[in-house]
């Protein structure tokens, strides 16, 4: 058969509030005009983010039920090392309530000072974290990275030049490497197991340890295994394993690739930084076999790292997205390419070239969605990135992100958003840019207000 189909069949539903054109022009009139201040109730269809929004599936809602919520040491930790492990084999695993404590953590043990963070491309919170602890964030992501029209198919790799020259310089200010997998802030591109060696190879040589941040570490498993000639006849579960064979420790949001609404982990090798970590997981989240979440979190999680490695669901998740991104593209839409795990980016300054950029082309794009069809996207770039941050952004083009959560939305959905674009493009010299009337730096994106020029 050549039709991909969700690998699920759906037991329970949530139902979705209809509304009407006017009744959405009122709703974002309330808003301010800013998305991400409408009620998600309100919102059709929510691609904001991949983040937490997955549907578990019936064993982990069962699973639930087992979780122990002793205070210390409860059998449900355990399980949930023992799940990790089997793919990350780090000695260290600390439990999180989601990705940032642990960077939190992470970044407060290692840096002082001066120290010097490369990473391909950092995400806003591991950014934001390193530089809250004095260090300083650098992206050192492939040139290919920041051409749209590059089809290589790992546009999420490190730099390994760059890094050599950045080690050679800096050696003595910089305590770790970080490979953000896949990387999220280039279009959610993977990184290849070539690159993942050659750069652990590299931190080898200059003895300083690598970390993952491996939010999507299956997605990016899976493209390895599609698009890395070697990997084709190697399984998920073979290819994570050795992705993590290359790494020191690892900060993990189990949000995304372990399929759960909440958790996440740091785990390492040096006892020294994990005695440091596990004092400040104390301080901060809880005792350490817990890290902030309940024993019912733990158990869900260990089997959303199963579930998520899942080579039938990977296969369907990675399809669905390159279905949305090939449908948008056959209906003119600019869509950043080769599509990666999460999402589509859609080139708003490409797709809305009348609106100059300072009238927030990629808010009147996300206004457009809502209006015409209850879909809420995210614009990162202009409004998303304070000054600092984009300064060392890898893209300044407006990009406005499709982030698809998992196991939530259908075929029909998907194809839903593709009309409502078309119909948008179709009218697209109608619609006009945006003022900023309120700037909230610095949670800019979730509170700036703006209104229709
Ligand atoms: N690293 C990456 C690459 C991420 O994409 C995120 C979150 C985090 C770290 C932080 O994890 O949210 O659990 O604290 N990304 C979400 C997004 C918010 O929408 O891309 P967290």
């Amino acid at each position: 058969m050549k039709t991909i189909i969700e690998p699920f069949r759906i037991k329970s539903v949530e139902r979705l509030k209809m509304t009407t054109e006017a009744q959405r022009k009122h709703l974002l009139k309330n808003a301010h005009y800013n998305v991400v201040l409408l009620n998600s109730d309100d919102v059709l269809i929510d691609l904001l983010t991949d983040s937490g929004t997955t549907a578990m599936s019936s064993e982990q809602w069962a699973s639930l039920h087992l979780g122990d919520e002793s205070y210390v040491r409860s059998p449900s930790y355990y399980k949930f090392v023992a799940a990790v492990q089997k793919y990350m084999p780090f000695k260290y695993v600390l439990p999180t309530h989601q990705g940032r404590p642990a960077e939190r953590i992470l970044a407060s043990v290692v840096s002082q000072d001066g120290s010097i963070i490369p990473n391909n491309s950092h995400f806003d919170t591991t950014r934001a974290n390193f530089s809250h602890a004095k260090a300083t964030p650098i992206d050192l992501v492939i040139d290919e990275a920041k051409d749209p029209t590059s089809l290589y198919p790992f546009k999420g790799n490190m730099d390994i030049p760059k890094l050599a020259l950045l080690l050679e310089k800096s050696q003595q200010n910089i305590p770790l490497i970080m490979l953000t997998i896949t990387n999220n802030s280039v279009g959610g591109q993977p990184v290849s197991m070539a690159n993942i060696r050659q750069t652990s190879e590299l931190c080898k040589s200059f003895n300083i340890p690598l970390f993952f941040d491996a939010c999507r570490f299956a997605e990016n498993a899976y493209l390895i295994k599609r698009n890395e000639a070697e990997y084709q006849d190697v399984s998920i579960k073979s290819i994570v394993q050795e992705m993590f064979s290359y790494a020191d420790g690892m900060t993990m949001s189990a949000k995304k690739d372990a399929l759960v609404n909440t958790g996440g982990w740091l785990a390492l090798n040096d006892d020294h930084w994990a005695e440091k970590a596990m004092d400040q997981l104390l301080l901060t989240e809880g005792f350490i076999t817990y890290g902030g979440l309940a024993g019912r979190d733990l158990h869900a999680m260990a089997l959303g790292i199963e579930e998520g490695i899942d080579e039938d669901y990977l296969k369907y998740r990675i399809n669905s997205i390159e279905y949305l991104g090939n449908a948008l593209d056959k209906v003119g839409i600019p869509v950043h390419k080769p599509f990666g795990g999460h999402a589509i980016y859609i080139d708003v300054e490409a797709m809305f070239s009348h609106i100059p950029v300072s009238a927030h082309p990629g808010q009147a794009l996300n206004m457009a969605l809502y209006e015409e069809a209850g879909i809420r996207a995210c614009e990162i770039s202009s409004v998303k990135l304070d000054n600092s941050a984009k300064q060392q952004n890898t893209s300044e083009k407006i990009i406005v992100r499709l982030a698809i959560p998992r196991r939530v939305y259908t075929k029909s959905h998907l194809d839903y958003i593709v009309e409502a674009f078309d119909n948008i493009n179709r009218r697209k010299e109608q619609i006009q840019g945006l003022n900023m009337t309120l700037d909230a730096h610095p949670l800019r994106q979730y509170a700036a207000q703006f209104e229709p020029i």
